[in-house]
């Protein structure tokens, strides 16, 4: 997070004091850093150099157009899981060749979006969505180049909310079904079988789930190569987790050294979709406190960003660094709470917080990925800003929303 750094008692992001852009586009605001999200790409990047391999980013992180622009002037590929990823991705400029979509619930409209702009691979995670995918492709004259889904069976020791790859988890094909399905394959038309993909969880911070899994679905890619199937890609997810706090992460070196042997060995083109590593660490939300107040013994300080911003906290129950954009020094016990009618709407409970007063501001880090992209206009709450900073330059990236987009698409209907 070294792209968020004091200067004179002042956070700044690159060389952009916060209070400046807050000065400018108002509070609560989304701030990300172009050089941050450079770096972390670069160093996914370079961890697999020595292989043939495509670092495709998450969508779901963070889809601001901004930032998948940049992202794809690195070089990154991209991970979609519907067809408005698609949309974002396209209109950001990614190459379709580097896109791969993923997903329980693809819709015909959706695999019909993916087939339309010749996608390098559909993730594919059931018998009934592959032989969807074969008819479509068939119907339109296509051919489908498919990478099947397998659920490891492995619990990657994160959240209950965010683990994937168990058994009794939605996600992927069992070894067995993905080999069964994959002897299928013939009376396909037009399905193309040329991967093997895996995701077994988010914020994964310990290396053994991660090796274990890699393991066995390398394990499927050389049977089904000994079946005679041209395996020449394999996915092996995304969900290297971040620091938030003092966690023990994982290096992008580490866990490519540790999953190396078995990459190797299959000789294909490693992918991977990491979201959070790329955009997580690279985004803070700003915000500023409208009041402060006690409840018995209770301190809270009620800040103009709450759960509809970022859910995170509310969610997960997951932490987020808060702090002063002018630092004063002095910290308190409280609660940094939003304005949002439910008693879960907190960004943090029971710590000791930067003992802000009115108007000052805050700012909660490590929001740039599963940030914005899971804001909500709950309690008809306007979205937030978003900001990209680059060295000394900044730019609004997504407006505010106004009021007239918070009813867009809403109509009376004439028999009121
Ligand atoms: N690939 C697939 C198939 C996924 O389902 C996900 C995330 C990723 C890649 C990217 O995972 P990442 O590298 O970002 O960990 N809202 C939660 C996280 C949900 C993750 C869902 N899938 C949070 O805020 O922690």
């Amino acid at each position: 997070m070294e792209e968020f750094h004091y200067e004179e008692g002042g956070l700044c992001c690159e060389e952009v004091p916060l209070s400046e852009i807050a000065r400018g586009a108002g509070t609560p605001t989304y701030v990300y850093s172009h050089a941050a999200l450079e770096r972390a790409y670069r160093e996914l990047d370079e961890a697999f150099a020595g292989l043939d391999h495509l670092v495709c980013y998450a969508v779901k992180a963070n889809g601001n157009l901004a930032v998948l622009r940049a992202l794809a002037s690195f070089g990154a590929g991209a991970d979609i899981v519907s067809s408005g990823e698609l949309y974002r991705v396209m209109r950001a400029g990614f190459d379709p060749k580097k896109v791969v979509f993923a997903g329980v619930g693809k819709t015909e409209d959706e695999l019909l979006a993916g087939l339309g702009e010749r996608i390098l691979l559909f993730n594919v995670e059931s018998a009934p969505e592959l032989e969807r995918l074969d008819r479509l492709a068939a119907r339109h004259g296509k051919r489908a180049r498919v990478a099947l889904r397998v659920n490891p069976d492995v619990d990657a020791e994160t959240h209950e909310h965010i683990t994937t790859g168990r058994e009794q988890d939605k996600f992927g094909l069992s070894v067995d079904e993905a080999l069964a399905l994959a002897g299928r394959v013939e009376d396909f038309r037009c399905i193309d079988l040329i991967g093997v993909h895996q995701h077994i969880g988010s914020q994964i911070t310990k290396l053994a789930p991660y090796v274990e899994s890699v393991e066995k679905s390398a394990g499927l890619v050389e049977e089904l190569q000994r079946r005679g199937f041209d395996i020449k890609y394999f996915n092996i997810g995304g969900g290297l987790g971040i620091r938030y706090k003092d966690e023990e992460t994982p290096t992008p070196a580490g866990l490519v050294d540790a999953i190396w042997p078995a990459l190797e060995a299959t000789g294909t083109k490693i992918l991977c979709e990491m979201g959070r590593y790329i955009t997580g660490n690279a985004g803070a939300l700003v915000t500023s406190v409208v009041y402060r107040k006690k409840s018995g013994d209770k301190s809270f300080i009620v800040a103009d960003a709450g759960m509809n911003d970022l859910l995170r906290p509310s969610l997960y129950g997951a932490h987020h660094e808060i702090l002063p954009v002018n630092e004063n020094g002095s910290t308190a016990p409280a609660d940094l709470v939003g304005p949002v009618c439910e008693s879960g709407d907190y960004l943090a409970r029971d710590r000791q917080l930067p003992d802000a007063a009115e108007d000052d501001l805050l700012a909660v880090m490590s929001a740039g990925a599963y940030g914005f992209s899971m804001a909500s206009n709950y309690n008809s709450r306007r979205r937030p800003a978003e900001v990209l900073v680059r060295g000394d330059r900044w730019a609004v990236v997504r407006e505010r929303e106004n009021y007239a987009d918070l009813i867009k698409g809403e109509l009376v209907p004439a028999f009121l």
